[in-house]
């Protein structure tokens, strides 16, 4: 299928997948067609022209679903637009924020052949009804508060814009992207 967008995520807990979803309704509402789907069901890119893979920080590193994801597809996504969302910091402190994007940049280093055309780090959520073995029996995990950073008008924004780079690539590449 041609002109199709994959918008692939990696979560543990699901926020990372609500967020993927949302950015793919907003490129969907601006006429791409997408498909939203776990980085870890994904056999081949072959029908896709562009990807945006979500995938939270956990303990500094990307999921391990999408580290695997940008292992396996290497040869397929070093000749397409790839764009990451990279959801992390659970609260709006300034340190938090920078630490995401310390880490972001450190792991993006074992990637030298990835040029994302957008790379955004976004607010993530937390629950400690959530959480699975071993994290449940971390005292200071388990008893912290629920939270929820993630800024909708934000990330919209950010789809929107990137609609627009996708487009623009896609016209560079010779086929519009999108048929209006
Ligand atoms: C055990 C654990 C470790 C985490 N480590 C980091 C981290 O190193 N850096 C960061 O910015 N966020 C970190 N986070 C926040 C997550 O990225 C955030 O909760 C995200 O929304 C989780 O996405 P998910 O619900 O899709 O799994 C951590 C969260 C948990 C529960």
């Amino acid at each position: 299928m041609p002109h199709q967008v994959l918008v692939a995520y990696a979560t543990r807990f699901g926020s990372t997948a609500e967020t993927a979803q949302f950015v793919a309704e907003t490129l969907r509402d601006r006429g791409f067609t997408v498909e939203c789907r776990p980085a870890s069901e994904i056999a081949s890119l072959d029908s896709y022209e562009a990807v945006v893979l979500a995938a939270a920080l956990y303990m500094g590193k990307l999921h391990r679903e999408a580290r695997h994801f940008l292992e396996t597809h290497q040869e397929s996504l070093r000749t397409m637009p790839v764009a990451l969302l990279v959801p992390g910091p659970i609260e709006t402190r300034e340190k938090d924020w920078h630490s995401a994007h310390q880490q972001l940049e450190k792991q993006l280093a074992r990637y030298p052949w990835l040029k994302p055309i957008a790379c955004q780090v976004v607010g993530g959520t937390f629950d400690p009804k959530r959480l699975g073995f071993p994290w449940k029996i971390i005292p200071a995990l388990h008893k912290a508060p629920v939270a929820d950073a993630r800024d909708w008008n934000a990330i919209r924004d950010w789809a929107a814009a990137l609609a627009g780079t996708l487009q623009d690539a896609s016209m560079e590449r010779g086929s519009p992207a999108v048929s209006r």
